[in-house]
């Protein structure tokens, strides 16, 4: 055990390695070691038996049968709204809207507010080192609408200063969208303080939590977010679920972004009124055994605790960064301080593809990300192509991380540079 590790006593790996199945894998007849987390996270049997209890009991179409199945299926998929209610301090559950992900959730506020809301010259910021999902949406508007997509651009060390932001975000602001925490950066962003920012200067703020609301404590209230995104896969549960949070007021304003089934108060054969909050934006058949994946995914995390999971995070990164620091010919990006950062690790080997990296550490079994990582305009500010990266949770081990290190080391052995 390192130093580093013991200092971590809340948080029993080996217990918590065995919930997760799939950890048990071998790949190239090496053990799993998983570390493309900021992809996808893997499931704990909880969340496997949850839904599993659901269909095997409780399935029905929500909001519709008078029968016994609608009506399981409806508490069920209530009850999961709740859970989400608490887990991110919304006020209301009518403000917790069920999406596919992250991903629909900001086209669903870039189709129903930003174009309804937005007019010509109206500005909206976004730092450059967005994901393409809280960039393409606001290139849609501002080319409807004639308004102006701004950006906010991370200094050497991976941060968003504050001289930066007061710079872009003017009067003529009327969106402010930012990650929480940076999928390639890893950087997390002064989103409270942003928000505050935005808020004198009368923009609204969208936070993308994609990335932050699976590893920290995420209190919508406290950070006052107008808009709160996250995906459900990204935090232990199925792919095919995720959440928009939006404060009531612009809810109650904004039209609906799908029209259909469950949705409506009245229908004629010209016009329709629609349902009330949050059903307003769930339109069709609701996925309901996502929802209920995703409430076990939070009943489980919640078990071990957002604040333990991260400083776990925490350590285990501060040790990451230090020894792939020591290997020379290793560019790693993002913020020096582990304070600034989550478990995200970006990096490039000099002279080698991130593709090549990621399959050469893919024949010691280890699972890294390669490319752009959805994040073409972040890649060409950093005068980069690509990168790999290695993304952690807290299921990952020191052990992990040093098989990690050892395996990049044989990186441009295998290349034949002639240097391990
Ligand atoms: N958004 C996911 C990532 O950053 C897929 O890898």
């Amino acid at each position: 055990m390192s130093t580093l590790e013991a200092k971590v006593s809340k948080i029993d790996v080996e217990k918590i390695r065995k919930d997760f199945p799939i950890l048990k894998l071998k790949v190239n007849d090496k053990d799993l070691v998983y570390l493309d987390n900021g992809a996808t996270t893997q499931k704990p049997l909880a969340v496997i038996k949850a839904v599993e209890h659901y269909n095997e009991n409780l399935n029905g179409n929500p909001h519709r049968g008078a029968h016994y199945l609608g009506v399981t299926s409806t508490e069920a998929y209530e009850n999961a709204r709740e859970t989400v209610r608490k887990f991110i301090g919304a006020e209301k559950a009518s403000e917790i809207i069920f999406t596919r992900n992250a991903t629909e959730s900001l086209n669903l506020i870039a189709y129903s507010y930003g174009l309804n809301f937005i007019n010509k010259g109206d500005e909206i910021v976004i730092p450059v080192s967005e994901h393409h999902s809280n960039i393409l949406p606001w290139q849609m508007v501002v080319k409807s609408k004639g308004a102006v997509l701004k950006y906010m651009y991370p200094n050497k060390d991976g941060r968003i200063t504050e001289e930066e932001y007061k710079s872009k975000i003017t009067d003529k602001t009327k969106i402010v969208a930012i990650a929480q925490m940076s999928n390639v950066l890893g950087t997390k962003y002064p989103v409270k303080e942003i928000a505050k920012y935005a808020h004198e200067k009368g923009a609204v703020v969208v936070i993308d939590g994609a990335q932050s609301a699976p590893h920290m404590k995420v209190d919508v209230k406290d950070l006052d977010a107008d808009f709160f995104v996250f995906s459900g896969h990204k935090m232990l549960s199925s792919m095919g679920i995720g959440v928009l949070y939006a404060k009531e007021k612009f809810l109650l304003e904004m039209p609906p972004f799908l029209r259909g089934g469950d949705m409506i108060e009245y229908v004629t054969e010209q016009d329709a009124t629609f349902a009330e909050l949050p059903f307003k934006f769930e339109a069709g058949t609701q996925n309901v055994e996502g929802a209920v994946s995703l409430a076990a995914a939070i009943e489980y995390i919640n078990s071990i605790g957002l604040d333990n999971i991260e400083a776990y995070e925490t350590e285990l990164t501060e040790y990451a960064l230090k020894k792939v620091s020591e290997i020379d010919y290793v560019s790693v990006y993002g913020p020096k301080d582990v304070k600034d950062r989550g478990g995200i690790v970006s990096f490039n080997i000099k002279d080698v593809h991130p593709h090549d990296v990621a399959t050469i550490l893919n024949n010691y079994g280890v699972a890294v990300r390669s490319g752009h990582h959805c994040a073409q305009p972040l890649m060409k500010y950093l005068g980069i192509q690509a990168s790999s990266r290695a993304s952690f949770y807290f299921y990952n081990t020191y052990e992990e991380i040093d098989k990690f290190v050892e395996s990049l080391k044989n990186v441009r052995k295998w290349l034949g540079y002639g240097r391990s």
